[in-house]
């Protein structure tokens, strides 16, 4: 491995937070990474290091990832629920942030739930820490989600920039729960970052957070990309060579789970079947973070089709993770 960019004691909550050559730089240290894992050879970057991993919610791939992740460096990695730590009892962002950096070496946090709450407090840990702090997810972005996507369409489109690639984020209706904003948010931030032309579908009630569109429009002024934003599944995955649809909540309804499944009811054709995927480009593929509401969100025929990449996404997972914790643990 190689250290081109010294990222020690870097936090990573925002892929806002780093430069394109840094993510880039990430990125092919999780390809090495990847290589290392298929042939067996032993990564022990992080040898006897200690990651504290807290959620604030449920996960199948971000937790896993990340414990296997800091396994395969040869660390540990302790799982904790906020709810069965003093957190539940109050305990400051503060107070957790210094003393869990006198016992390890990083701290993951899942905080995504709440609109408002999660990015700030994440920032709030990482702010009296003094070991490098990790977005699990928050309200704002899923920066590991957004590394794995990104490793994940250079791999399948052989290129490292995204110019002249068209990439539709949609919403998608799921009948369950207000699910968080960051992952499309997240998506619209790094691949106008990566100079790609993104096309944001969605109801009008379920537009993103101001900021964010705000930072992928100066993004795509600044790589030669664009950001449209359409309320229009099909004018979205028109010639797209990724249509990325999932379900997110709607600002406001966050707790309010029964106005949410009405107002998302009126979109049930917000869906992707092959009809769609027909209109996309022909080598155009489907994406989705997982856990995916099949046959609501997406066919399963879409989903367990030639065109679904989404396991590759999820194995991303792992690489792209070790790949910031070796190059910022270390
Ligand atoms: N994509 C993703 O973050 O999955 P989990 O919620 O299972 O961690």
């Amino acid at each position: 491995m190689s250290w081109e960019f010294n990222l020690k004691g870097r936090d990573f909550i925002s892929t806002q937070d780093w430069s394109r050559q840094e993510l880039q730089f990430a990125l092919d240290t999780a390809a090495d990474l990847k290589r290392k894992f298929k042939v067996g050879e032993p990564t022990r970057y992080l040898q006897d290091r200690t990651l504290f991993m807290i959620f604030f919610d449920k996960s199948t791939r971000t937790r896993n990832s990340f414990e296997a992740g800091i396994t395969q460096l040869g660390g540990h990695g302790h799982f904790i629920e906020s709810q069965t730590s003093q957190i539940a009892h109050g305990e400051s962002p503060k107070d957790m942030g210094i003393i869990l950096s006198t016992y390890g070496h990083g701290i993951a946090i899942r905080h995504d739930l709440v609109p408002g709450q999660g990015n700030a407090y994440i920032r709030e840990v990482a702010k009296w820490a003094d070991i490098p702090v990790y977005n699990m997810q928050c309200d704002v972005d899923h920066p590991f989600q957004m590394m794995a996507d990104l490793m994940t369409i250079q791999e399948r489109f052989s290129t490292r920039s995204l110019r002249g690639m068209k990439i539709a984020v949609s919403w998608a209706y799921a009948p369950s729960y207000a699910k968080p904003l960051s992952v499309p948010q997240g998506l619209i931030m790094l691949m106008t970052r990566f100079g790609a032309d993104v096309t944001l579908a969605r109801p009008k009630e379920f537009a993103l957070m101001p900021e964010t569109v705000e930072a992928a429009r100066a993004n795509a002024a600044k790589s030669g990309g664009s950001l449209r934003v359409v309320e229009d599944m099909d004018e979205a995955v028109q010639s797209a060579h990724v249509v990325y649809a999932k379900s997110w909540g709607a600002l406001g309804y966050f707790d309010d789970k029964e106005g949410y499944l009405k107002l998302a009811a009126k979109y049930k054709d917000w869906r992707v079947d092959n009809r769609r995927m027909g209109m996309a480009a022909p080598e155009g593929v489907y994406m989705h973070c997982l856990p995916a509401d099949r046959n609501n969100e997406v066919t399963d025929e879409v989903l367990d089709g030639p065109r679904s990449v989404i396991y590759q996404e999820a194995e991303n997972r792992l690489h792209t993770a070790k790949a910031i914790m070796a190059l910022t643990m270390r």
